[in-house]
């Protein structure tokens, strides 16, 4: 399997267009130790497979020129055979909208929650529907999903898309919820708002939790059994952007658990055994993202990595 991280950064991207924190500034001075990245986003595929879009993130025009392989095979084609949503936070969606030039609608996968939210707080899915339209596939925690055969379905209607058929399978599951802002005034719709996913494909195990706001038994158990984990590592302390003044509220209450502190993911994270632990969906403000910052001594030593953008894991 070859997973590519296509944007390392939470929601706002590093640096974010509003923010002087002092990560942000860095960069912006080019600072060689603090790297810009763009907003949360992957591309998964099996080995010989098409690369599959996990999270759609306002940077997604750019993001996807680096999935641009070989010669084109006709004068359109795009780099994706579909789109998997682990939420509806504007960090994972806005990117659909800019991929509205589609030639065939978008085979987009999300739960039933999230597609209320794009239909409602959130309208992507009614302004879609006008441009290349959308093929929603409705999953849940539990679901296992052949992404090869639905791609061999779609590939029966499309005998020029030039995309390969692979061999890779989706498992949904469950993680605790919480709405999008944009849902929470005007709608009481329960649901899943929030899952994780874990990709198998003939060789490896890979777990991805870009939104993690507990570490239960259940999910370090799954973790456990990947051989590559991404996980949230939005926040270094609970009170990060309280403390900068950015924000009103704690990591935690963003639906984020912070890396640091005894109930912080690291001291749990790093006790597991996969080959690879990765943080990704990383804030502005987190001191991990500054390479030679004590916080990322730290998370190195304990065994766990920082995404980057373009950082291609095989497995
Ligand atoms: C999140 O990850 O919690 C969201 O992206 C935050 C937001 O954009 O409001
Ligand atoms: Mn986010
Ligand atoms: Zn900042």
């Amino acid at each position: 399997m070859l997973v590519r991280i296509l944007g390392s950064a939470a929601g706002g991207g590093f640096p974010q267009w509003n923010c002087n924190c002092a990560g942000c500034q860095s960069t912006r001075a080019g600072d060689r130790n603090a790297s810009g990245r763009t907003q949360s986003s992957l591309a998964v595929r099996a080995d010989d497979g098409s690369w599959f879009l996990v999270n759609a993130s306002p940077d997604v025009r750019q993001q996807l020129e680096g999935l641009r392989d070989g010669k084109p095979l006709s004068v359109r084609s795009s780099p994706i055979a579909g789109i998997l949503l682990s939420d509806g936070e504007i960090d994972h969606t806005a990117g659909l909208m800019i991929l509205r030039e589609s030639d065939e609608p978008l085979q987009i996968y999300g739960t039933n929650a999230v597609r209320q939210g794009l239909t409602g707080g959130f309208s992507l899915l009614r302004v879609l529907k006008d441009y290349c339209g959308v093929n929603w596939v409705d999953i849940e925690p539990g679901s296992k999903v052949s992404l090869s055969n639905n791609l061999t379905n779609s590939l029966n209607n499309n005998d020029n898309s030039g995309l390969n058929v692979n061999g890779l399978e989706v498992e949904v599951f469950s993680l605790p919820s919480k709405p999008p802002k944009y849902m929470r005034s005007t709608s009481t719709v329960e649901g899943d708002w929030v899952v994780g996913f874990t990709f198998r494909d003939s060789g490896s195990v890979v777990t991805y939790a870009p939104a993690l706001s507990e570490l239960s038994d259940s999910i370090l158990e799954r973790f456990d059994n990947s051989d590559c984990i991404l996980v949230d590592g939005t926040c270094w302390q609970d009170n990060e952007l309280l403390a900068l003044g950015t924000s009103t509220r704690t990591a935690r209450a963003m639906g984020h658990l912070p890396l640091s502190g005894e109930s912080g993911s690291l001291t749990l994270l790093s006790k597991l055994s996969c080959k690879r632990k990765i943080f990704t969906h990383i804030n502005n403000t987190n001191p991990i993202l500054i390479a030679n910052s004590p916080e990322r001594q730290i998370v190195e030593k304990a065994g766990m990595e920082v995404a980057y953008d373009g950082l291609t894991i095989e497995l």
